[in-house]
């Protein structure tokens, strides 16, 4: 069977996020990962890894040493929205940029949920990143109950509208939609679901913001794998993924990019 490659306008983005996993002994994932980037295959997106905040500089000193810096970009997982204070164990967005990321994840579900995060406090972080000169990949999405009661596209729509502030352009934002009862649980949407979704999203963007908001990418996540990668990938308006579990591996994660193979 001849490979299809999805062949979008916008340049993809594959974020890699490693959620509260990861040592030192994962660094060789990213070896192996840049070894993958650095070979024959040419991938026609961008590659991000999203590591927890301790591995950030120690994957920004090995992109280094890699030659790798172009290659592989770095994020962060969230961000405080004040530049620094009496935040016990938070991590502003400045920090996150010297330590070597020029992304920062915010309103993943995890945060929504763990910590009840809401739209205004995504939007703060949204600004924190914008104000740090990072890309804010900001994440929205409904629960199974939402969806069985056929509030997706109102759900989604109003955290979209909540979440982000003025002044979003295509490089300093990216949405990522991850059905929340899709993240981790090896369930996916339909084909249809996402590009209904990712549809009336790129409508609200462009209502919203304009021309910017026909060039900012909208990622899909939630249990993105090798296997999955090229359908979902070629979905109108899906501009790239965002990866948990299958980015833990430069194997998974290759497997994941070679949707993009150029
Ligand atoms: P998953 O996570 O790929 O493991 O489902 C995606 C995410 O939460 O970003």
């Amino acid at each position: 069977m001849t490979k299809k490659t999805v062949k979008t306008k916008l340049r993809p983005l594959v974020a890699g996020n490693w959620k509260m996993n990861g040592t030192g002994a994962d660094m060789k994932q990213v070896r192996a990962l840049v070894k993958t980037l650095s070979g024959n295959h040419r991938y026609a997106c961008d590659t991000m890894i999203c590591p927890p905040a301790t591995l950030l500089s120690r994957l920004a000193a090995l992109r280094t040493s890699l030659k790798a810096s172009r290659k592989l970009a770095l994020g962060g997982q969230d961000c405080h929205a004040a530049v620094s204070g009496a935040h016990t164990g938070d991590v502003s967005a400045e920090m996150l940029k010297e330590a070597g990321a020029s992304a920062v994840i915010v309103g993943h579900s995890e945060r929504r949920s763990d910590h009840g995060e809401t739209d205004k406090q995504v939007k703060a972080k949204v600004e924190a990143a914008h104000r740090a000169g990072l890309t804010a990949i900001m994440c929205i999405g409904e629960s199974l109950k939402q969806r069985k009661a056929g509030d997706t596209l109102k759900v989604v729509g109003k955290q979209l509208r909540g979440s982000l502030p003025d002044g979003c352009t295509a490089s300093n934002t990216v949405i990522a939609y991850e059905p929340v009862w899709a993240i981790g649980s090896g369930l996916t949407p339909t084909v249809e679901q996402v590009a209904q979704v990712h549809l009336a999203l790129r409508k609200a963007l462009q209502r919203r913001f304009g021309e910017a908001g026909s060039t900012m990418r909208i990622l899909y996540g939630g249990s993105v794998k090798p296997s999955n990668a090229d359908e979902l990938m070629a979905v109108p308006h899906v501009n790239g993924a965002l990866v948990g579990g299958a980015s833990l591996t430069a194997r998974d994660f290759s497997g994941i990019l070679a949707a993009y193979k150029a």
